[in-house]
């Protein structure tokens, strides 16, 4: 694999592959010198067309911590055109010799234009395009996933037969989308509870079944609810009456946390919408992940940059 563009189509194999080396990453997380060699030498440049916090932080701390050299561009508010600005840059980043791209860009496909158009020879991580895919999301949720249930006996397993709830804005989600892809691949059971004017029509292609009662989901005891955030930047359109109707009938409020079986897992990408689609009780549990995902995401973007760039791919190839 030279890219890792999402995880629709990214065999079952190779993601466990690259699940078991983030363990390895997160085990030299531990020790007191943080640093591997790995990619001393190499140059990864974060591109970030997009607003973003953690991801790009995640990002940049993963390069570090292989010993790359790490080049942050935040693009946004350029007010070139899409096509030309891409092209521009990406020719920059060819002149620079860069090794790896980590790229966020609004349109979906930016990051499959970047890979395949010949202007550059990096590998090409996604780091969220548009409403498309968020690989490394959906991975380092998925570590999260089989590292709560498994602890230090998660290196090999997958997610099979493992119950998962989406809930929320699935129209706008990159983030739920790369977790059906990578969820269903696994072998976990993937159920989307959204109103219906937030569902995508081609939903009905996907691994996965909409349902549209979020308490009838939550009842059956699932293993993980993951919530998603209302992404009122990709909003043009009123898509429910207002937040407190959307938190009444959608949220993971006070009552509905209480009601899930304590060994239920609370999961969110954020950033999150406290009082919106989460409770900052729920949020705050001990069943939520939120911090975990957080620190996770290092372990797994060190994986990927390792598997990209270290020209060892892990049977990725
Ligand atoms: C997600 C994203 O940007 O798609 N956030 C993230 O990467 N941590 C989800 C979101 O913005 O809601």
């Amino acid at each position: 694999m030279k890219h890792l563009l999402g995880t629709r189509g990214l065999p079952r194999d190779a993601a466990i592959a690259l699940l078991d080396i983030a363990e390895d990453m997160a085990a030299v997380q531990e020790r007191e010198v943080k640093k591997l060699p790995t990619l001393r030498g190499k140059t990864v440049v974060n591109l970030f067309f997009e607003d973003s916090t953690r991801t790009r932080i995640s990002f940049e701390a993963a390069a570090k911590r292989l010993s790359a050299d790490v080049i942050t561009f935040s693009a946004k508010g350029s007010s070139v055109s899409k096509g030309e600005s891409l092209k521009d840059t990406a020719q920059t980043l060819q002149a620079m010799g860069a090794d790896g791209v980590v790229i966020r860009h609004q349109a979906s496909g930016a990051p499959q234009t970047l890979a395949t158009s010949g202007w550059i020879d990096a590998g090409v991580v996604n780091a969220g395009d548009g409403t498309h895919e968020h690989p490394t999301q959906a991975l380092l949720d998925a570590f999260t996933i089989r590292r709560r249930l498994h602890g230090a006996d998660s290196r090999g397993r997958d997610l099979d037969g493992i119950r998962v709830v989406i809930v929320g804005d699935v129209l706008h989600s990159r983030v739920a989308r790369s977790n059906v892809w990578l969820l269903s691949t696994l072998g976990a059971e993937v159920e989307l509870v959204a109103p219906p004017t937030l569902v995508p029509v081609e939903l009905s292609a996907w691994p996965a079944r909409a349902t549209y009662d979020l308490d009838a989901a939550l009842a059956n005891a699932p293993d993980v609810v993951m919530m998603l955030r209302i992404q009122a930047e990709r909003m043009h359109a009123a898509f429910f009456p207002n937040t407190r109707e959307y938190s009444r009938t959608w949220g993971l409020d006070d009552a509905r946390f209480h009601r899930l079986p304590p060994s239920t897992m609370v999961m969110h990408p954020g950033p999150m919408n406290r009082g919106l689609e989460i409770a900052a009780r729920a949020a705050d549990s001990a069943q939520s992940t939120v911090r975990e995902q957080v620190a996770n995401g290092v372990s797994v973007r060190m994986a990927a940059l390792y598997l990209l760039l270290s020209g060892d791919r892990g049977g990725l190839s």
